[in-house]
């Protein structure tokens, strides 16, 4: 869990001279068709819209000023968040009326910041570990730009970062094919102020392809901070079922759900069949109706969704007010809000049916039997 009070004196201080900007601006086109009808950090995750359990770890290492970059369906954010105070934040929100890219969408928000430290986040990483050390690092290694890194058995996929044994940068390679550590960029930065400055202005920069390289390049002092803790990038349907399964079962901490920890976390207003089976951190939303025997394994259901008797759900996503028809079997699937398929249809390995679509009963099978 993240510590709610700095870990020394000193640093309090530092916690108070430091912002942070969260990056919410992308269309999530690797969730399509759930980020169609909501931006990608508004997606419920174990309940609450993900950006949630990103915010209450930000407010609990003991940062309260807080600006969202925003553009993807930029107002959602506002009407939920509203100025932050039921998070004990004050929230302030930057639009994008064309997206800039994370680099862009940082120096888009410079105007609203005021303090000398800024801790960037990616609006989409479920983690655990304790932002007050990543920052200790920054300020003990009087450092330009601090990035947290993690390993991963896979780095391919993500910017891979080599460090020395001082713990400094010393490349930045974003998706490399042969990546010479398996450190990588976990989406969390601290900037020093005066360099967000330096990012040009209104135009569309990254800075994974731009910006880090850059700096490198001019011999900045940029450290990474390293650590195991619990950390998952949910920007694909099997992340985001695990992470938030792993928030369901309590093996991914969120100072948002109070420590709850269980097989499944059933939402008020759902009804639950006689006989039916939720395990794996099955979520079911509000109002959800789940029929008599149906087996749900690492499910996430969303508010509305109806799961009839004796279907099967296995690691998916089920959209609002989707139905799920007698029967059927659903496995690493995404099902877009209020499609409707039907009884004993079989949809697997990363089927994504898009939203309000009907499949009649029977229509996809993967076996003869019926
Ligand atoms: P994909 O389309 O599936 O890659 O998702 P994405 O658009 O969210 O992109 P990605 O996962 O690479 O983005 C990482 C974080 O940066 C997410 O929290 C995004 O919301 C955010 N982000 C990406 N592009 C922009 C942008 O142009 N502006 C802003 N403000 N944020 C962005």
């Amino acid at each position: 869990m993240t510590s709610t009070t700095p870990s020394s004196a000193e640093p309090r201080d530092l916690i108070a001279d430091t912002e942070a900007v969260v990056l919410v601006g992308g269309k999530g086109t690797r969730l399509r068709p759930l980020t169609i009808s909501a931006p990608k950090p508004m997606l419920p995750t174990a309940g609450l819209p993900f950006l949630t359990h990103l915010l209450s770890r930000i407010r609990a290492a003991g940062i309260r000023r807080v600006v969202l970059g925003t553009s993807f369906k930029a107002e959602v954010f506002e009407e939920h968040f509203g100025d932050g105070s039921d998070l004990d934040l004050e929230l302030t929100y930057v639009v994008e009326t064309e997206p800039l890219g994370t680099g862009g969408g940082i120096r888009n928000v410079l105007d609203e910041l005021t303090a000398s430290t800024i801790m960037v986040f990616n609006g989409d990483v479920l983690g655990g570990t304790d932002l007050t050390r990543i920052l200790d690092l920054h300020h003990a290694k009087s450092a330009d730009l601090t990035m947290h890194l993690v390993r991963v058995s896979d780095p391919r996929a993500f910017g891979c970062v080599p460090t020395d044994d001082d713990g400094r940068v010393l490349e930045f390679l974003e998706k490399t094919q042969d990546p010479p550590t398996d450190q990588i960029n976990a989406g969390c930065y601290v900037f020093r102020r005066d360099l967000i400055a330096q990012i040009p202005e209104g135009v569309p920069v990254s800075v994974e392809r731009e910006t880090f390289p850059q700096l490198l390049a001019e011999g900045k002092r940029v450290f990474g901070f390293v650590d195991s803790a619990y950390w998952r990038d949910m920007g694909t349907p099997e992340d985001f079922v695990r992470g938030s399964a792993d928030l369901v079962r309590g093996i991914a901490p969120s100072p948002a759900l109070h420590g709850h920890a269980g097989e499944s976390l059933v939402h008020e207003g759902a009804g639950i069949g006689a006989g039916a089976v939720l395990v794996g951190g099955t979520v079911v939303g509000r109002g959800a109706e789940i029929g008599a025997g149906a087996r749900l394994d690492g499910a996430v259901v969303f508010d509305g969704a109806r799961i009839e008797a004796g279907a099967t759900v296995e690691r998916s996503i089920i959209g609002f007010g989707a139905r799920i028809g007698h029967r059927a079997l659903i496995r690493d699937g995404v099902i877009g809000d209020g499609a409707d398929i039907g009884a004993r249809c079989e949809l697997l390995r990363g089927a994504r049916v898009w939203p309000g679509v009907v499949i009649p009963d029977g229509g996809i099978r993967y076996s003869t039997d019926m």
